[in-house]
């Protein structure tokens, strides 16, 4: 459970557990019921950066009404939700005072990651050293100026992806949306023919992405763009990433909150506080 950015991490957390557990489900934490009787084996898992956000605070007092347990992934040790939880993970992220999540989001899907490892292999241990220069190594090779230069103008946008690339792509447009103020609408690859083709045109604007193995799987989606001479702008090149499978999600999100940051740049955008929003959301 979740809200914003927080959800979207949820949404990779369902993806890995999916593989450690018989159900698992993520759900906004405004738009969760709880019921009367919550099993047993069933834990609650609520991500919130700042342990704070009021539809959080909301729903983990109904669920400890009907004594469910919560863990709770959060970055501040000693929230209102830490009050709640009956576990807590820090994702010590370090204070990130910009009010959209990126650094937070970073850490709050590595964690879903390494719960996910640690289920698999109890002796699982990962090498923080090659991580960290597999990722310095993919960070110097990210240019992003092609594609701010590309969007700068624009006030809508599509992202097309699948699988996990999907979830990323949410991700990706709540930031280019909170920051930029550019309309996004992302799309899972295969829902583009059911309704939303109608917007291509010679004036709509496509960004894709693929960083699975199968670098022809979004081939179909580019060519229904294309041949309605629809621009497609393909950032998967972006994400050429020397690191194992789990942890693509991580690295695939930061050419899109350094394109987000870069836009707002080139707008003459404060990145750190957009308009009409505050860090944490305390009301319902
Ligand atoms: O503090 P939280 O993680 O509970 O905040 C939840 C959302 O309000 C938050 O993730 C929001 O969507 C981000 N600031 C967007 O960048």
């Amino acid at each position: 459970l979740g809200c914003g950015t927080a959800y979207h991490s949820c949404l990779i957390g369902e993806n890995l557990l999916q593989s450690n557990f018989n159900e698992v489900n993520s759900s906004l934490a405004s738009n969760y019921e709880v019921y009367d009787k919550i099993k047993k084996n069933h834990l609650h898992i609520i991500v919130s950066q700042s342990g704070e956000t009021a539809d959080c605070i909301k729903v983990a007092e109904k669920i400890k009404s009907h004594s469910g347990k919560i863990l709770l992934i959060t970055n501040q040790e000693n929230s209102t939700m830490s009050k709640l939880a009956d576990y807590q993970i820090l994702t010590k992220a370090k204070k990130e005072l910009a009010v959209a999540s990126t650094k937070t989001y970073c850490a709050q899907v590595f964690t879903f990651i390494y719960i996910h490892k640690i289920l698999h292999n109890r002796n699982y241990e990962i090498d923080i050293d090659t991580f960290v220069k597999n990722l310095n190594q993919y960070l110097s090779g990210i240019n992003i100026c092609p594609v701010v230069e590309e969007l700068s103008n624009d006030d809508k946008l599509i992202l097309v992806g699948k699988d996990i690339d999907y979830i990323t792509l949410l991700e990706a447009s709540l930031k280019i949306r909170e920051i930029d103020y550019i309309y996004t609408l992302p799309m899972y690859s295969g829902e583009l023919k059911h309704g939303t083709l109608s917007l291509i045109d010679e004036n709509s604007k496509t960004i894709v992405l693929n960083t699975s193995n199968d670098k022809n799987k979004l081939n179909n989606v580019i060519n229904e763009i294309t041949s309605r001479k629809g621009r497609v702008i393909d950032m998967s090149y972006l994400t050429n990433m020397n690191v194992e499978t789990d942890f693509r999600p991580i690295f695939s999100i930061i050419p899109f909150q350094l394109l987000s940051y870069h836009i707002a740049i080139s707008r003459g955008l404060n990145p750190d506080m957009p308009r009409n929003l505050a860090k944490s959301v305390t009301v319902e």
